[in-house]
C-alpha cells in the first residue's frame, strides 16, 4: 500500500496529456467478448481497473495482450474465441463495479451469466434494478442466489424498454445484450454520455446495428454474429476536467492535450463564470486562472449537465473562491465523503441534505487525509497542491483505479509530489 505526499503551493505550468476514458474502457473490454475474433483497442488507459477486467477475461478462457503495459495509450488485443460460460462469483469481480457489464455481455454471448453482485465506490445507494428490468424484458430469467445473480434466457428477444432512471450502466448493459437479441430493441429514456456512444461505436464496428445513441431513444436490430475489429477509445473527459480544475486552482498556464472540448462544456462554462480564462483549439484547451475567483453554484445532472464525477474536485476549487457556492449532487446524493477530509485541511464547508455549502476563500493547510473513493482522491490531490505544507493522502489505490500515472503527470507540470509506502500503523488506522 502506498500513500501520496504533496508539498503544496507550487504553481503548475506546461502540458498534460489526457488518457483514454476510464468509463469507456471498463465497458469496451466486456463488450469485446461479444465478438468471435480478435478485438484491438488503441489508446487504452494504463489504470488498474483495465487490468482487473483483463483478469476476468482470462478467467473465462479469453486472451488479453497488452502491447505496452507500462506506458500510456496502450493497445490491447482481446481474443474471445476460446471463451466459455463460467460463473464469475467473487475475486476480481468484486474489485470494480463495472464488472457488471459482463452480465449484459455474457448474456449476449452465451444467453446466460452467473456473476457476483457489484460493489463500488461508496457514493450512496447504487441499485441495478434498471439493468435487471432490461434483461428481463429481453427474455432472461433473473434469480439472486446468495448474492450471485443468475441470468438465463432460452433466446433473447428484442423489446421496448423504458428506463425509469436515466442510467449509464443500464443503457450500456442492455445494449450489450440486445445487439445479439432476435428482432428490434428500443431503449427509451436512455443515457447520452459520450462513453455510451464510444461503446456503441465499437459494437457497430463489430457488426451490430445501433441507431440513435447520443439521443434518449436507442434502436437496436439484433444480429447473429459479431466479428473482431479495431477501435480507438475516446479521451477521458473526467480526467481532463480534473486537470482543468487543478489548473484553475494552482496553474499559471496549463495546456490540456487530447481533449474533446464539447464533452467538457458544462465544466468549462462554470470555470469561466468563476473568472478563469479558457482557450480551446483543435484537441487542446489552455487554462489561464485569474488572481481572484468568484464562487458559483453547481448542480450535477446527467450528460450534458455538470458531471457528478467532477463535483468532488470542483468542491476543492470552490474553497479558493470568494463568496458562497452550493454544490448539489442529484445523481449520487451522498457523494460528500471528501468534505470531512477537506475540513481537516481548513476548508469551510457544510453538508446539508444533498448539498455542500462552500464558503471561501480559505487558505488550505496540509493534513493527513484519506481518499474514500476515486474522485474524492482527485479532490484531495488538488487540495494538497493548493495547501501550505506537506499533505499525506492514503487510499491511493482508489486513485490508481481511474487516473493514469497521476503523480508522473503532476511532476511534469512542476508539482512536488511523491509516493511512499504506508506504515503498518497507518494501514491499521485505515
Ligand atoms: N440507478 C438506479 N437504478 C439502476 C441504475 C442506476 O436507480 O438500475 C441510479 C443510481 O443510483 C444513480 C443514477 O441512477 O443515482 C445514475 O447511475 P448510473 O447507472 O448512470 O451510474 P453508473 O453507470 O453506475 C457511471 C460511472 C460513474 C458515474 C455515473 C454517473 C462507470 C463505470 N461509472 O456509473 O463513474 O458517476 O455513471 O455519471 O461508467 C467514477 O468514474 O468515479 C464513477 C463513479
Amino acid at each position: 500500500m502506498e500513500k501520496i505526499l504533496i508539498e503544496g503551493g507550487r504553481k503548475l505550468n506546461g502540458q498534460v496529456q489526457i488518457s483514454g476514458a476510464k468509463n469507456s474502457a471498463v465497458a469496451l473490454v466486456p463488450a469485446a467478448i461479444l465478438a468471435n475474433s480478435d478485438v484491438i483497442i488503441d489508446g487504452m488507459p494504463n489504470i488498474s481497473d483495465v487490468f482487473t477486467l483483463g483478469k476476468i477475461i482470462e478467467s473465462i478462457g479469453g486472451n488479453i495482450a497488452y502491447e505496452s503495459k507500462n506506458t500510456s495509450n496502450q493497445t490491447i488485443h482481446i481474443d474471445p474465441s476460446q471463451m466459455a460460460l463460467k460463473p464469475l462469483p467473487n475475486g476480481y469481480v468484486k474489485q470494480l463495479r463495472a464488472s457488471y457489464y459482463f452480465m449484459g455481455a455474457m448474456l449476449g454471448k452465451f444467453n446466460e451469466a452467473i456473476i457476483g453482485l457489484p460493489v463500488g465506490c461508496p457514493l450512496g445507494p447504487r441499485p441495478i434494478d434498471q439493468h435487471i428490468k432490461g434483461f428481463k424484458a429481453l427474455g432472461a430469467e433473473v434469480t439472486n442466489e446468495q448474492g450471485l445473480i443468475h441470468l438465463k434466457a432460452k433466446e433473447l428477444r428484442g423489446a421496448r424498454i423504458y428506463l425509469d432512471v436515466v442510467s449509464v450502466g443500464a443503457t450500456i448493459n442492455i445494449m450489450l445484450a440486445a445487439v445479439k437479441a432476435k428482432g428490434q430493441t428500443i431503449i427509451e429514456n436512455a443515457a447520452k454520455e459520450p462513453e455510451i456512444i464510444d461503446v456503441a461505436t465499437l459494437l457497430t464496428n463489430m457488426g451490430a446495428k445501433i441507431k440513435g445513441v447520443g439521443t434518449d431513444i436507442i434502436r437496436i436490430e439484433g444480429v447473429d454474429t459479431l466479428d473482431g475489429c479495431r477501435h480507438t477509445i475516446i479521451p477521458d473527459r473526467i480526467e481532463a476536467g480534473s486537470y482543468a480544475i487543478l489548473a484553475a486552482a494552482q496553474g499559471e498556464e496549463v495546456i490540456i492535450d487530447n481533449v474533446i472540448y464539447e464533452h467538457l462544456e458544462s465544466l468549462l462554462a462554470k470555470l469561466r463564470e468563476m473568472g478563469v480564462t479558457i482557450k480551446e483549439s483543435d484537441e487542446q484547451i489552455l487554462v489561464l486562472p485569474s488572481k481572484t475567483l468568484k464562487s458559483v453554484d453547481i448542480k450535477t445532472l446527467v450528460y450534458p449537465g455538470f458531471p457528478t464525477d467532477l463535483q468532488q474536485p470542483f468542491t476543492t476549487l470552490l474553497t479558493k473562491a470568494e463568496g458562497t457556492g452550493i454544490v448539489t449532487d442529484t445523481i449520487y446524493t451522498a457523494r460528500f465523503k471528501h468534505v470531512d477530509e477537506l475540513r481537516r485541511m481548513n476548508a469551510n464547508i457544510k453538508v446539508e441534505g444533498h448539498s455542500a455549502i462552500v464558503t471561501g476563500p480559505t487558505e488550505l493547510k496540509a493534513a493527513r487525509v484519506h481518499a474514500t473513493d476515486l474522485r474524492a482522491g482527485a479532490a484531495l490531490v488538488i487540495a494538497g497542491l493548493m495547501a501550505n505544507g506537506v499533505t499525506e493522502i492514503t487510499g491511493v489505490s482508489h486513485i490508481d483505479r481511474g487516473y493514469e500515472n497521476m503523480t508522473e503527470k503532476l511532476i511534469q507540470l512542476g508539482a512536488n509530489i511523491w509516493r511512499e509506502k504506508t506504515t503498518q500503523a497507518e494501514i491499521k488506522h485505515i
